[in-house]
């Protein structure tokens, strides 16, 4: 199973530069890619999109919080979040015991309500719109990190975006004076599309603060201390998903912990990075009122994780209200394997153009998703070459396939029509 990228960390070093994903490794800020062009097709064109969608609520609560529409999708540049997006929002799937996201994360508090009784907080409902403040500069991201572009993230507004992980929450949390807690939640991230990418994901925060009492007995320093408490609670938590497996801790970089670690285990003769973490950045304590402690943070993807212990080939069955997925699942069975039901046909569609200078894969990709939905299986460049006056065209296999049924070729046709025709009044490349 192709999952070692599946939602790698994003602000590990090696993310950054080695990421499969060209537009996140390019540092390329793309123009806003608005929403009130996304919303301005044809009627027929709206009603045909709809036929493979579940409707969506105008109204959702999240967190305790009412969000409108209007508050999610706004007609201004400065907004980025589509409709494919917005029919996500309040989904939770982690909070649905017989789902394998909500499985995993029981499974994950049952070894840390063990392993340490009655002392981590958890949280599953936090809004996930947050400020640009409380998503990367309370933790410390720089201010010219990728990231932050408008091509890796949704912004709802200058101020406010989807959080992009759930390390969001830490400084508040720590703020209120929580030392031992565990955030759960859905996060969003602009990206390409295939079988182990998707743009809404879910992740699972861990942070644990400790006093001079603490480490003061155990003759090593309080960085030392955190770092090794840190690496034993992380193995023991590998062990009670995977067993008995091989593990290894490599050195990486986060701007919110120093040191920083990456865990990989050994499962099915691949080395899979499975969590980032680390000692939590000093400034952070200190800008949350805590000036004699030291802290770890981990933050996991559940998607990457569960696609292994259950057998999930695609990253979209996780969407999937096919009762044949859904009945294979109960609560409180952790890695039950997933029998495939079927596997209908793909349906490959190239497309070829000039491109521009704002030109992104994730813009792209947002065009095809808007058009295609879940159908979109992979888009992947297949062509790449500059002529001699400069222009360079790319060429993009896009896979149409259905998880639940096979596509006619008018279907297919037509979305394709519809990917053409968007892709060049929209993202302003000219087809070859
Ligand atoms: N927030 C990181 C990401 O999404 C994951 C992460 C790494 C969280 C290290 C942490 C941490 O709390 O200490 O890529």
């Amino acid at each position: 199973m192709a999952i070692s990228h599946a939602h790698a960390t994003l602000f590990s070093r090696t993310s950054l530069f080695l990421s499969r994903n060209r537009s996140r490794s390019s540092l390329a800020f793309c123009i806003p890619f608005s929403t009130s062009a996304a919303s301005s097709s044809l009627p027929s064109d709206k009603l045909h999109r709809n036929k493979w969608r579940s409707p969506v609520a105008s109204v959702l609560e999240l967190g305790g919080v009412k969000i409108g529409r209007e508050d999610v999708m706004r007609d201004d540049p400065t907004n980025n979040v589509p409709d494919t997006i917005f029919s996500k929002l309040g989904m939770q799937l982690h909070r649905r015991d017989q789902h394998p996201i909500g499985i995993l994360k029981n499974a994950i508090y049952e070894y840390f309500d063990t392993s340490y009784p009655n002392k981590f907080d958890k949280f599953d409902d936090l809004c996930p719109i947050v400020t640009v403040k409380q998503n990367f500069d309370d933790v410390l991201v720089p201010a010219d990190h990728v990231s932050r572009s408008y091509n890796d993230t949704y912004y709802i507004d200058a101020q406010s975006v989807l959080r992009c992980h759930t390390s969001a929450h830490q400084a508040e949390l720590l703020r209120r004076g929580h030392t031992h807690f565990l955030v759960t939640g859905d996060v969003y991230r602009r990206d390409s599309i295939d079988s182990t990418h998707y743009p809404v994901f879910h992740q699972m925060e861990g942070v644990r603060v400790f006093s001079p009492d603490d480490w003061e007995a155990s003759g090593v320093d309080a960085t030392s201390y955190a770092a090794e408490d840190l690496k034993k609670c992380l193995e023991g938590l590998a062990n009670h998903l995977f067993g008995a497996v091989e593990m290894r801790w490599i050195d990486t970089y986060f701007p919110f912990t120093n040191p920083s670690f990456e865990l990989e285990i050994y499962f099915q003769e691949k080395w899979l990075e499975v969590l980032g973490c680390g000692v939590t950045e000093q400034e952070i304590l200190k800008r949350s009122g805590k000036t004699n402690n030291v802290a770890w943070a981990f933050g996991l993807g559940l998607e990457r994780l569960a696609m292994v212990l259950f057998d999930i080939p695609d990253i979209r069955l996780f969407w999937s209200n096919d009762e044949r997925f859904t009945s294979q699942f109960s609560k409180g069975q952790l890695g039950i394997k997933f029998k495939p039901f079927s596997k209908y046909p793909p349906c490959y569609k190239d497309i070829s153009f000039w491109i521009n200078e704002s030109f992104t894969e994730n813009n792209l990709c947002e065009v095809v998703r808007g058009i295609a939905g879940d159908l979109a299986e992979e888009v992947l460049l297949i062509d790449n070459f500059t002529n001699k006056k400069g222009m360079t065209s790319h060429c993009y296999r896009i896979a149409y396939r259905s998880m639940e049924r096979s596509l006619t070729d008018d279907e297919i046709n037509e979305l394709q029509w519809n990917v053409r025709e968007q892709v060049q009044s929209k993202l302003n490349v000219v087809l070859r």
